[in-house]
């Protein structure tokens, strides 16, 4: 007898499997559990973010994840961790990764698991759920074998639509939508913005710098030239906020006060070619680029002070207007998912249909890049399992 199915075996299925109780079914229609764990922070897994709070999600309502942010924090996933004896470190910026390999979070979420008595199902898939009087009827479907189990409760777990080569599908939005949840408009997430083809010569070039959008505060971090337009973690986070045919702001120097340096060049070596003083600080390529884009002639010398003024406050804030996005295929998340109107932000569960349960990505709870989607996918996992 299963009493809870759990549709997805990624991150949030798993951790809601090691919590939901007696007779729990997991089912996945790929052939192995946790794929995009085994893929994620370049196999190292960035699994959480030590100063997670929920100012770093997105959401139509920015409340909901409170409550299992706060019931299940960064501090317990930490603690299962360690538990597991996993090595692990922080990166950069509170980002916590494995030392060795993604695969030991996986192999400690199927042990979690395993602990509750959960049975894991792969290639397996859910072709149609009907509401009865006292739960579910779920049509499951392994290789072109059908059968059909009742359970009592349902969890959506099967995640947004980033990476369909990986079998991201939008299963949990259908479903939803089935039993009358509404879903906000999805879109890809930190994902890598493309720029029209003046930007292919500056293809591999990095600098550290400042992104922002108009609806967000400054990302610092790195800002990475692809053959495409723009990447680095600093693009990434601001894509987010990112919309169709608006602009972002680059500040070029974080760190620098680019005009009190270039007057002080103009009197110590006012000889220098205004590019040369500039490469001082960015990488030439870019450089060359900017010299085109703002007909940077001269030495600093020649140069006004006002002048000079004005090529600092325009490198701080360099406008640049992405094309589009590079889409589902390269987004390492969807923006917007089931609206959260509809469900308990304790339990996870839908407010109109009792026995549903929405959890991970499928919601409409987008994290900032650095471990914060997992920890999402923990807290809401778990929420979702206690109360089941
Ligand atoms: P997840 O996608 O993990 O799991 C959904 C599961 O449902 C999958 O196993 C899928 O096969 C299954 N499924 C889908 N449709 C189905 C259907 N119709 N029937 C049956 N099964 C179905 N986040 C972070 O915090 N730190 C990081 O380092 C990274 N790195 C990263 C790298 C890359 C390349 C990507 C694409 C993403 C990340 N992320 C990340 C984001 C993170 O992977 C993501 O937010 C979580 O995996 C979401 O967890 P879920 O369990 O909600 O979905």
């Amino acid at each position: 007898m299963t009493r809870t199915l759990i549709i997805g075996a990624g991150a949030a299925g798993l951790m809601c499997a090691a919590h939901a109780g007696p007779d729990t079914l997991v089912i996945d229609h790929a052939k192995a559990a946790g794929e995009k764990i085994r893929i994620s922070g370049g196999g190292r897994c960035n699994f959480t973010n030590m100063h997670t709070a929920p100012d770093n999600f997105l959401s139509q309502n920015p409340h909901f994840a409170k409550s299992a942010l706060s019931r299940y924090t960064q501090w317990d996933f930490l603690d299962l961790v360690q538990a597991h004896q996993i090595a692990w470190h922080e990166k950069t910026l509170g980002q916590l990764f494995c030392d060795r390999s993604a695969r030991d979070i996986i192999a400690m979420l199927l042990a979690e698991m395993e602990k509750a008595d959960a049975t894991l199902q792969l290639q397996t898939s859910a072709l149609d759920i009907a509401k009865t009087e006292t739960g579910f009827r779920v049509t499951l479907e392994t290789h072109g074998k059908r059968r059909t189990i009742t359970p009592q409760h349902i969890v959506l777990a099967t995640g947004g639509k980033s990476i369909p080569k990986m079998g991201a599908t939008d299963f949990a939005y259908r479903i939803a939508r089935q039993f009358g949840h509404a879903v906000t408009q999805t879109r890809p997430a930190l994902v890598p913005l493309t720029v029209e083809d003046r930007f292919k010569p500056l293809a591999g070039t990095a600098a550290p710098a400042r992104v922002w959008t108009e609806t967000c505060a400054p990302f610092e971090e790195a800002v990475l030239f692809t053959h495409r337009g723009l990447s680095g973690p600093a693009i990434l986070q601001a894509s987010s906020y990112w919309t169709d045919g608006a602009p972002l702001w680059i500040d070029l120097l974080p760190d620098t006060d680019l005009a009190v340096d270039l007057k002080a060049q103009k009197k110590s070596y006012g000889r220098k070619a205004l590019t040369t003083a500039l490469a001082r600080h960015l990488p030439q390529r870019l450089v060359d680029h900017l010299a085109s884009e703002l007909a940077l002639t001269g030495n600093v010398a020649d140069q006004p002070d006002a002048g000079l003024d004005d090529l600092a406050a325009a490198l701080a804030a360099w406008k640049v207007t992405p094309t589009a996005t590079e889409g589902y295929r390269t987004a390492e998340v969807t923006l917007g998912g089931i609206n959260t109107d509809g469900i308990s932000s304790k339990t996870l569960q839908s407010k109109t249909v009792p026995g549903l349960y929405m959890i991970g990505e499928a919601v409409d709870v987008t994290g900032w890049l650095g471990g914060y989607n997992f920890q999402w996918a923990w807290s809401s996992g778990w929420a979702a399992g206690q109360a089941i």
